[in-house]
């Protein structure tokens, strides 16, 4: 069968996907506009995508061969899987793999807010050192703080687990209870409102839903404590873009770290001028391993879906009945 890749992915998965199917990758290295993937992919029975890609009922009633769309990518708000499944098309995404990586990124964001390592990498290089300051750049310390996890799924609770070594008060707010969390770290579940005052530290993970886009607005904003240091490393929309750069200059919060925007890949300019926040070009998973297992694991999926049989990471199983 045919299979259209979106653009250039590690290796791996599309040797794997080659020795089933024949492949086509797209040869611009850049996001295709989604007439350029009705265009390209007109006549494909799989659909390997990014999350930059557009993928909705314009596209996917346009791909009349289509039976499956793998995302790369464990969040899949790019694609339309109710139409999917309405047209009996089985998603998947990629899980599992890129969790640790996802975590550790917003573990760095952290560390580099707290310490203002960007600002003070800067500010060596610029030659301003001129020796020890006892009031030269700064942070916030992160041992023994609180921290608060805004959606405690496979992401978020690895992102807790690493806090072990800091000593720290774990609060979360998820659906579930999070047996996990609150075995190992003691962790406790509360609400939003409780969680954004208490907590010296705020990490987003939370899939992007109409119930999560703007999640964290004014008024969310205004009920941390100053010296809070948000980080988001989910989905851009899940803060309220003008909020925070509104909270940054006025000095209500310590600082931010971001590797997701609201209008992606758009960075709003106001950023780029503060110091108290950190801006990363949508890196969460950017490892090589981990992006070589995830080229592996959507075409796994590939594979498996153009079989007709349910693929391992399916996110909409009801296709199979
Ligand atoms: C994902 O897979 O959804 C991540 O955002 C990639 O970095």
């Amino acid at each position: 069968m045919k299979v259209f890749i979106t653009r250039r992915i590690p290796e791996s998965g599309i040797n794997l996907l080659k020795k089933h199917h024949m492949v086509t990758v797209s040869k611009k290295d850049r996001v295709l506009s989604k007439q350029e993937i009705i265009d390209q992919a007109a006549d494909v029975d799989g659909l390997l995508c990014l999350l930059t890609d557009t993928i909705d009922e314009e596209v996917i009633s346009s791909l009349p061969n289509l039976k499956m769309i793998a995302n790369y990518a464990v969040g899949y708000n790019n694609i339309d899987v109710s139409y999917a499944t309405k047209k009996k098309i089985p998603v998947s995404n990629t899980p599992d793999v890129l969790t640790d990586t996802t975590a550790e990124l917003a573990w760095a964001l952290i560390f580099a807010v707290a310490r203002r390592i960007v600002e003070a990498d800067s500010f060596s290089r610029e030659g301003k050192y001129e020796g020890w300051g006892p009031m030269l750049l700064l942070g916030e310390d992160i041992t023994k703080k609180t921290l608060g996890i805004i959606g405690a799924g496979r992401i978020g609770t690895a992102m807790a687990l690493k806090s072990k070594g800091f000593d720290m008060n774990i609060l979360y707010v998820d659906n579930q209870k999070n047996e996990r969390l609150e075995s190992e770290l003691d962790a406790q579940k509360t609400n939003l409102r409780d969680l954004l005052k208490k907590s010296d530290i705020i990490s987003l993970h939370v899939p992007l839903t109409d119930k999560t886009r703007h999640l964290i607005g004014k008024e969310e904003l205004d009920s941390m404590k100053k010296t809070t240091i948000i980080v988001n490393t989910s989905r851009g929309p899940v803060i309220d873009e003008k909020a925070l750069i509104n909270a940054l200059k006025d000095e209500n919060i310590f600082g931010a770290g971001l590797d997701v925007y609201e209008h992606e890949p758009k960075i709003p300019k106001e950023f780029k001028l503060l110091d108290n926040i950190v801006i990363l070009p949508h890196v969460g998973s950017a490892t090589k391993d981990t992006r070589s297992n995830m080229s592996m694991m959507a075409a796994e999926n590939m594979i498996a879906g153009l079989n007709e049989e349910k693929p391992p990471n399916c996110v909409n199983p009801e296709v199979f009945g």
